[in-house]
């Protein structure tokens, strides 16, 4: 995005002149899904599609805020004595939420800034649109009121928006790749002890298409947190006779010794998946970094072929672009990414195919669910960053 486009949405809304200028990444998981709020392994970058903003100190008591990705709802005016209002049900609840958490714990704002947002992410496409805007306020917030706040901190003030404000009971896994994004690396993160390895992302010959399958997120919320409580009704049956905190704990052999335990069908399938994926997780990051990269792509599909079969997060937009891949010439691998249900799905292609498989995977998925997917070639970025002042 060309900071003049900012520059002349910031002075139609707000006939002024931006100060200052901001981005926040979006973000992919190369495997480890569903695995964060299981005390498991997770292994995301951030991409450099995300978040951008054009800011001004504007010498009175509220934000402004407008987003040129909802225009319909023009300027939204925030005074700073209502941060603590409840949620509109609108983009602006990550900005404000983020705000919110900040003030909780001890950020003062003398005055308020007129905020111009612009996003080239898709909405509601699982490459975490939400998290890059509240970690894009977060380092509005930090850099225009000289806050200080650590990026691990923001990272995690940015799960409690998710988990309190907008009631998401998200995992870190957005926030962290986000904010703790650097250009050509994935992260892995035990999110158990929030411990992390940075990783060059060496891909050889190959890169990551993404592939949106442009289908209307719907229930997601409420499948997310099903899931979730569903791992924690296995988790309570396994901790009858284990002395374990979470599913992450298990190794798969442990994990299949006491599966007795479990005594349900889909309890069973979930937690398998949470044990599993943990496992692939740690083996894919080691994969990796050996440059076996054949292996990686199997476990990348594994991962997919759980997250169908035993995690039931997926649904036949995500399988017909997923199967649709794998079986085009030079893919290494492919899976869903995020919560699932719609959103994307990750290939690993060969560079000198990816024209190709878009092709290919396009054509076949028009026919059968009758609209169009859309691709995207990621380019792994840094995380939020100030873009400097208007020259
Ligand atoms: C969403 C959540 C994350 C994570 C993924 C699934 O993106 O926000 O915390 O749980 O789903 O891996």
């Amino acid at each position: 995005m060309e900071i003049t486009e900012l520059t002349q949405g910031f002075t139609a809304q707000f006939h002024a002149t931006p100060e200052q200028y901001f981005f926040a990444p979006g973000r992919i998981n190369l495997i480890g899904e569903h695995t964060d709020y299981n005390g498991g392994h997770v292994f995301p970058c951030a991409i450099s599609l995300g978040t951008y903003a054009a800011v001004r100190s504007n010498g009175s008591a509220s934000f402004n805020f407008y987003s040129a990705n909802f225009p319909a709802d023009g300027i939204l005016r925030v005074p700073l004595s209502d941060l603590d209002r409840p949620r509109v049900h609108k983009w602006v609840d990550y900005a404000v939420g983020m705000l919110q958490v900040l003030a909780q714990n001890g950020a003062t704002f003398g005055q308020g800034l007129d905020v111009y947002i612009q996003g080239d992410l898709p909405d509601g496409a699982g490459l975490s649109s939400s998290a890059s805007l509240e970690m894009l306020i977060g380092e509005i917030a930090n850099d225009m009121y000289g806050l200080d706040v650590p990026m691990l901190t923001r990272v995690h003030y940015g799960q409690t928006v998710e988990n309190d404000y907008i009631g998401v009971n998200s995992g870190i896994m957005d926030q962290f790749a986000i904010g703790m994004g650097q250009a050509n690396s994935a992260t892995l993160l035990d999110t158990n002890t929030m411990e992390y390895e940075r990783l060059p992302l060496d891909l050889g010959e190959n890169e990551i298409l993404i592939m949106n399958t442009k289908k209307q997120r719907q229930l997601t919320d409420s499948k997310y947190n099903e899931r979730r409580s569903e791992c924690d009704s296995a988790l309570a049956k396994l901790q009858t006779e284990l002395d374990i905190t979470s599913l992450g704990d298990l190794d798969a052999s442990k994990f299949d010794e006491y599966s007795y335990l479990i005594g349900d069908g889909t309890l069973l399938k979930r937690a398998r998946h949470a044990v599993l994926e943990n496992q692939r997780t740690i083996r894919a990051a080691a994969a990796l970094k050996s440059g076996d990269l054949a292996t990686f792509g199997h476990l990348v599909s594994a991962s997919g072929v759980s997250l169908q079969y035993d995690y039931e997060v997926t649904g036949l937009e995500l399988d017909t672009l997923v199967h649709s891949a794998l079986q085009q010439k030079g893919v290494l691998g492919a899976r869903m990414i995020g919560a699932g249900f719609g959103g994307c799905a990750i290939a690993l292609v060969d560079r000198t195919q990816v024209a190709a498989v878009i092709a290919a995977v396009g054509k076949e998925y028009a026919a059968v669910v009758g609209h169009p997917a859309e691709f995207y070639r990621a380019e792994i970025a840094d995380g939020p960053r100030a873009l400097g002042a208007q020259a």
